[in-house]
């Protein structure tokens, strides 16, 4: 298995990186907890030696199941990457950043908030559901309006100095914000969506993470399972899946992607690989891209998808996927 280093960090991770979201539930509708076990132990067992998290996937739960999937195994051949500042759980301090349901069905509201003290104490919330001391990649996982981005990374300096995180890294964060925090601390890497069909981050941050020597882990590669193919107009989701409304599964942007990978299935046949491996291989195959984070939820979904780091694209393959890419327009 390959591996890259994130930024100038002395981190290493596996192209593919296992995405703890959707089985965290939060968003997705239900999730069998064994499948989701599962799902981590397959990928692990494939190769795979990063999971990324967040503290609200799930409220906690996400962190819980990759701690379970990791008991017996030996902590320093996973990268754990998780994140801070969407707060549930801690007032009304921050930014409504939008409303949800939590676990039980009630609605409540996220803010964005990453006060020093607030990173500080997420972190030790984190570091015990993660049943572990160190945390490997500690991310901002949205920007904070009310709180300088100094002093936030000022907080994660301390947890980095305390032995407690290993490095920092952001998410959907900008160049501007990103050029303050690494001013504070080095960013081992950037978190920005990135999928065949969402490549605003060529534009800005792709490019400063190069000049800068940051890694880059692109989200949402599968445009959340839009790219595998399976999904046909009309698709009904199971409650509580976010995709219902999400506008990449507007049945106009359904039937064009549907028509794209209609058109890329010969060179995902002609290496005897699927849809998702396909679209996975050409997303780490971009330029400046460290890995991508791949979400899965059960284990055909994890070795399919662990197997994907295996397929290699020819210089011809990546030209024809992009002559039909420049031909899709996507409604917003
Ligand atoms: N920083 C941020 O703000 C942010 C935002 C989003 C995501 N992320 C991170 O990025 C990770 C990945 O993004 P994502 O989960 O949003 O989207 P994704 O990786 O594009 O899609 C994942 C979903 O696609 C389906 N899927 C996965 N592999 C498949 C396969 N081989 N065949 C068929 N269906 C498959 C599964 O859902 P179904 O089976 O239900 O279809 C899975 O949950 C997340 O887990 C999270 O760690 C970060």
């Amino acid at each position: 298995m390959e591996y890259r280093a994130l930024g100038q960090s002395d981190i290493q991770v596996t192209p593919v990186i296992f995405g703890a979201w959707a089985i965290g539930e939060w968003m997705w509708g239900p999730q069998d907890h064994n499948d989701a076990i599962d799902a981590i132990h397959t990928a692990l067992d494939a190769g795979i030696n990063a999971i990324d998290t967040a503290a609200v996937y799930g409220f906690g739960r996400s962190e819980e199941l990759i701690a379970e999937a990791l008991q017996g195994r030996k902590r320093e051949d996973v990268v754990l990457l998780t994140k801070f500042g969407l707060r549930w759980d801690h007032g009304k301090k921050g930014t409504v950043r939008f409303e949800t349901k939590d676990m039980d069905g009630n609605v409540i509201s996220i803010y964005t908030y990453s006060h020093p003290d607030s990173v500080i104490e997420e972190c030790e919330r984190s570091l015990k559901r993660l049943k572990t001391d160190y945390i490997d990649v500690y991310q901002i996982h949205r920007p904070d309006e009310t709180t300088p981005v100094e002093e936030t990374f000022g907080a994660v300096a301390k947890l980095i100095e305390q032995g407690k995180v290993r490095a920092a890294g952001v998410s959907n964060y900008t160049p501007e914000r990103m050029t303050r925090a690494n001013a504070v601390t080095p960013l081992a890497s950037s978190q920005p969506p990135y999928s065949m069909v969402l490549r605003d981050a060529e534009e800005d941050v792709l490019p400063w993470c190069r000049e800068n020597n940051v890694g880059v882990i692109v989200y949402s590669p599968l445009q959340r399972g839009l790219l595998t193919g399976k999904i046909k107009p009309g698709h009904v989701f199971a409650e509580g899946d976010h995709r219902a409304s999400n506008k990449f599964f507007a049945p106009k942007n359904v039937e064009t992607v549907n028509a794209l990978l209609d058109r890329i299935r010969p060179i995902a046949e002609a290496h005897d690989a699927t849809l998702a491996q396909l679209v996975i291989a050409w997303t780490i195959r971009q330029p400046g891209v460290t890995a991508a984070l791949v979400g899965a939820r059960n284990t055909k979904q994890a070795a399919e998808n662990a197997a994907a780091t295996r397929l290699t694209l020819t210089d011809d393959d990546i030209a024809q996927i992009d002559q039909h890419l420049a031909d899709v327009t996507i409604q917003r």
